[in-house]
């Protein structure tokens, strides 16, 4: 699947993306970096980076890596000024940092439910805030990342559907509200995704050929599917495309059956 898209769509373009290190957003990250974009990549924890940078600048790419947890506004803020201060602007952000664990309602403590919203939905919000004055100057856009869980309703994943429904409701908010200074904002919604962290904590590998029955096309998305709708979505060829949150999952979601 590679080179679908001419290699310097991105060029010009510093991207900013929580999250950034591994999984999913680490994919968009590295894609990002090899369309021509200058990089700035962040995560709860440092060695969570260390790879995805070296990955990147030994493509030729430019990385800056700073830990910051989007929970924290200060921490944000800060990420925000250094990445500025290096690269001058801020053109896209990316917001894929999340929480995920399996639990039925009747176990999750409020703390647990609260944790999965701070960084799902106040994450995103606070890094869009912490960023507008930046994408105001640049009429940068920004991409969330979200899910299908809350489409319909999954088990033992209250938090985490209640959370990304919060961020699709950023997502069209701010269109509505920011689109007016050339602010895209625009979401992905994946669905069952391959070697990812996500995947590993909710499906059992033992569960995975039942469930590869269960996704219309017949298999299971790459980290490449999600890459190539955030190039699309990122780049001039969705100039007009503001306040959709695109669901990538092979039409998955449409059958309404649990994973499990
Ligand atoms: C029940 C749990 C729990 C679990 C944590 N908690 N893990 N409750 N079952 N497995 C509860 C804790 O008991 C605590 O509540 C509260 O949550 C906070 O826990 P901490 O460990 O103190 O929080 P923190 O260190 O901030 O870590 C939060 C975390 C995070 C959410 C557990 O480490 C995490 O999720 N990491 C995974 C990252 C990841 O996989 N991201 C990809 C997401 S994939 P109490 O009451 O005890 O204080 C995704 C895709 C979805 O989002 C779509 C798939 C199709």
């Amino acid at each position: 699947m590679n080179n679908i898209f001419a290699d310097n769509i991105l060029e010009g373009k510093v991207a900013f993306v929580t999250g950034g290190g591994t999984g999913i957003t680490g994919g968009v990250a590295r894609a990002f970096a090899e369309h021509g974009a200058r990089l700035a990549i962040t995560s709860r924890k440092e060695e969570n980076l260390a790879s995805m940078k070296k990955m990147i600048e030994d493509n030729g790419g430019e990385c800056f890596a700073i830990a910051a947890d989007v929970r924290d506004y200060a921490a944000v803020e800060n990420a925000i000024t250094e990445t500025v201060s290096r690269y001058g602007q801020i053109d896209i952000v990316v917001n894929g940092a999340a929480g995920n664990f399996l639990c039925a309602a009747d176990q999750l403590s409020a703390n647990g439910f609260g944790t999965v919203v701070d960084i799902d939905t106040k994450g995103t919000f606070n890094v869009c805030r912490a960023a507008f004055e930046e994408l105001k100057k640049s009429k940068g856009q920004i991409l969330n990342i979200s899910a299908t869980l809350h489409y319909l309703a999954t088990p033992m994943q209250i938090h985490v559907s209640a959370a990304k429904a919060g961020v699709d409701a950023i997502t069209r908010n701010l269109s509505v509200e920011w689109g007016r200074h050339g602010i895209r904002v625009n979401g992905i919604a994946p669905g069952p995704i391959e070697d990812t962290e996500g995947m590993k904590r909710l499906l059992p590998e033992a569960l995975k050929e039942k469930i590869t029955k269960k996704i219309p096309v017949g298999r299971f998305g790459r980290i490449a599917d999600i890459e190539n709708a955030a190039l699309f979505l990122t780049s001039d060829a969705a100039s007009y495309i503001n306040g959709v949150t695109l669901v990538v999952d092979g039409g998955q979601w449409l059958l309404g059956t649990s994973l499990g």
